[in-house]
């Protein structure tokens, strides 16, 4: 028998995420592997917006955090994932997993890294990354010289947005909840920056882009969303990506109607799922590898040491305490 360290989580959240939410636990799994069969332990673990989202059905009360890690297989009877071997799996918030036939499933190959940390499998090389990579250029669609604007510009999606509109010769406006934030994303090249806690929003995107946007990639949702609309263009193009500020609500979401802005401006706004990519994703990868090893995309982790601080780390998303992709490691 191997001891597998699970979080647990105790009870449906209430508003925001607490560390009460959450519960260590050990469990025995069994190394007396059957043909097909191989067992993993965790070297990094992503922790996600989504995993506060009740609408995903991921979260079930009493059972294992939901989420992706980066493995190595550490004993097998599986001739394609022998001892040794690195693979992403979806198998929630714990050290050890034994991967039988069902779970195979969830298992992911790694994209081709070459020296490049393994951590960026869970970020820009994985599904952070996919999701900008697919969500920008095939639900924006952006042109060269339009101008793009992203919100949560800092966040692991967000950052990678404004970096591949500019390779695509965008002009790129993107705001974050702290002034360090936006003078790095300044550093990335973005054209236009701004701290959203800081600014009457309305009036800064109007200083930012007089003539309106092109292309929304929209990570926030709420309010922002309402206000933001009021400022694309005739035609634009909207990727609704997330609604990170509606995460925790426990009442449906009030305020504007943004519906008119939508309908007076012919706005294509669609939302997507990176899931929905997930036969590209290899394509995607090699790209977003290529970009890394040319100089024109840079990446940024924020790393968090240890699997008994996945709560703090999670929890430290809705606060804004990650700039980049926020990983936990072992
Ligand atoms: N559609 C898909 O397939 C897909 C895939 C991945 C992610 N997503 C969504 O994309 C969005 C970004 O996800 P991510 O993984 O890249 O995470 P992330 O941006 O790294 O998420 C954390 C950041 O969100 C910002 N934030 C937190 N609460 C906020 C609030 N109330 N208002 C404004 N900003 C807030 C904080 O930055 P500041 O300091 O700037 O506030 C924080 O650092 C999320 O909504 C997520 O659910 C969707």
């Amino acid at each position: 028998m191997v001891k597998s360290k699970v979080w647990i989580l105790k009870k449906m959240f209430e508003g925001n995420a607490k560390a009460s939410d959450f519960e260590l636990e050990e469990e025995d799994v069994s190394d007396n592997l059957k043909d097909g069969e191989f067992l993993i332990e965790a070297l990094h673990w992503s922790v996600d917006p989504y995993m506060r989202s009740v609408d995903t059905g991921l979260l079930v009360p009493r059972n294992c955090m939901p989420g992706e890690q980066l493995s190595k297989v550490i004993a097998s009877k599986n001739s394609s994932h022998p001892v040794g071997n690195v693979v992403r799996a979806f198998v929630g918030w714990r050290s050890h997993t034994l991967i039988t036939n069902v779970q195979l499933q969830g298992i992911g190959q790694m994209p081709e890294m070459g020296d490049l940390p393994l951590s960026l499998a869970l970020g820009i090389l994985g599904m952070t990354g996919m999701t900008a990579y697919f969500g920008l250029l095939e639900i924006c669609q952006p042109k060269e010289s339009e101008t793009v604007l992203v919100n949560g510009a800092a966040g692991a999606t967000g950052y990678i947005v404004g970096q591949i509109a500019k390779i695509k010769g965008c002009k790129v406006v993107g705001c974050a909840g702290t002034d360090a934030k936006c003078k790095w994303l300044k550093e990335l090249g973005f054209d236009e920056v701004f701290n959203y806690k800081k600014v009457d929003l309305s009036e800064a995107l109007k200083a930012a882009a007089p003539d309106g946007f092109d292309c929304f990639f929209d990570n926030i949702g709420g309010e922002f969303t309402a206000t933001a609309l009021k400022h694309m263009k005739q035609y634009g193009r909207v990727a609704l990506c997330g609604h990170i500020s509606t995460y925790s609500d426990q009442e449906p979401p009030k305020g504007e109607y943004p519906f008119y802005n939508m309908l007076s401006k012919q706005l294509k706004i669609q939302a997507f799922n990176v899931m929905q990519f997930m036969s590209r994703w290899a394509e995607g990868e090699k790209v977003m590898a290529e970009w890394i090893k040319e100089g024109k995309i840079k990446y940024r982790e924020s790393i968090t040491k240890g699997f008994q601080n996945m709560p703090s780390a999670f929890i430290g998303l809705f606060d804004g305490a990650n700039t980049g992709k926020a990983i936990v490691s072992a």
